[in-house]
């Protein structure tokens, strides 16, 4: 069989990845995790130090969270929400409303970020139709921020990299006017998607910290 990364390269896309970096520095394939470290399939071990938002409070694969995982989809996988609840989804948003301030009084479940922009985004702006104020279509964006990789999230990015090809999708207006030096730049914050984000120099492979185990 072919190696994983030629199966990688013919036949999948990665997020915010330039087809071009792909030659100098293609995706490191990672077998297993633990705590703070990512392993090869040969063992070599890779300290996680980007620790992505799901696993950068606890590290990986802690075994709490394994466990409860394991015994709510044994349990019960998934069913869609819309006209079914469940009561780890209602005790959660309980929790999450007792750490809230009391404003908050209902919550409404996203899978990403991205998602939850794009859902924020519909909320605020049915709220304006459904209160008479059909003229507020506007929204106030960060100085060069990112928001996603949906449609919304991409058309309401403070940096033009991000923005310009997706804006006219939409009919959403950002308020950011980004300065002149700053709107032709590359944010730092986070690239956008491979198709439409401009290049720039791939992070070194020596920016990973490694060790042998
Ligand atoms: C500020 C910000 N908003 C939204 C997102 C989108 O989150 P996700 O990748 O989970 O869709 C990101 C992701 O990097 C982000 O940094």
């Amino acid at each position: 069989m072919a190696r994983l990364i030629d199966r990688d390269r013919a036949h999948v896309w990665h997020p915010a990845t330039h087809f071009a970096d792909l030659d100098r520095l293609p995706p490191i394939a990672v077998e297993r995790a633990r705590g703070c470290w990512l392993y090869e399939a040969g063992g070599r071990a890779i300290l996680d130090a980007i620790a992505s938002w799901w696993t950068c409070v606890h590290g990986h694969g802690h075994p709490a969270i394994v466990a409860a995982v394991r015994e709510q989809v044994e349990r019960l996988d998934h069913v869609m929400f819309a006209g079914f609840t469940h009561e780890p989804a209602v005790a959660l948003a309980e929790a999450l409303l007792a750490a809230a301030p009391p404003a908050y009084e209902r919550v409404f479940y996203a899978d990403c970020g991205s998602a939850a922009v794009e859902v924020a985004l519909k909320l605020s702006y049915q709220a304006r139709q459904q209160r008479g104020e059909p003229g507020r279509r506007r929204f106030a964006t960060l100085r060069n921020g990112y928001h996603g990789e949906t449609l919304g999230a991409l058309a309401l990015c403070g940096a033009s990299a991000y923005r310009d090809t997706f804006a006219p999708c939409s009919s959403l207006r950002s308020s950011c006017r980004p300065r002149a030096s700053a709107s032709t730049s590359t944010p730092t914050s986070r690239p956008t998607s491979a198709a439409t984000r401009p290049r720039r120099r791939p992070r070194s492979r020596r920016s990973r910290s490694t060790r042998t185990s």
